[in-house]
């Protein structure tokens, strides 16, 4: 079955808490439970992962690269302005599916720039814990077919 590296950034382990105006009311581990079980529908198995440390998400992306692992990413606020990065994920060797809980378009300005986007196959953004679930649609319409 292939491996999906799930990868949350900063913040991301507050959700239920943070702004829940924004993000809502579920957890991190609820997002989790989501992924996996839209997972086991599509055939995948889901890594699924969060760090507050920029450093720690591009060990985990040269990791993915190596291992020719597929990537859903919601880097959070490095979207905005993480040249190292970007950088990292312009290494990919497999399907990289950028998402957003919100929809930082209508948002803030500066979150109007995503310095990650050029370098992924897409983004889904905006539709809550669905933009994981439709980016692991994504991922799997991306996999080579076994058959
Ligand atoms: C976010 C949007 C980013 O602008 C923000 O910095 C986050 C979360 C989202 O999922 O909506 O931390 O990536």
């Amino acid at each position: 079955m292939p491996t999906v590296l799930v990868i949350n950034g900063p913040n991301l382990g507050r959700l239920g808490s943070r702004e829940p105006e924004v993000y809502g009311t579920a957890t991190l581990e609820d997002l989790r439970a989501a992924c996996d079980a839209t997972a086991a529908e599509l055939g995948l198995n889901v890594d699924f992962r969060q760090t507050d440390d920029e450093s720690q998400l591009i060990a985990w992306v040269h990791e993915a690269a190596d291992g020719q692992l597929p990537i859903v990413l919601n880097p959070a606020a490095f979207t905005h302005y993480s040249y190292a990065l970007r950088d990292a994920l312009a290494m990919r060797t497999a399907p990289l599916v950028e998402v957003h809980i919100s929809n930082p378009a209508a948002r803030e300005e500066f979150r109007h720039v995503s310095v990650v986007a050029a370098v992924a196959d897409g983004t889904i953004a905006g539709f809550g814990f669905a933009s994981y679930q439709l980016a692991l649609r994504a991922i799997a319409g991306l996999l080579p077919s076994d058959g």
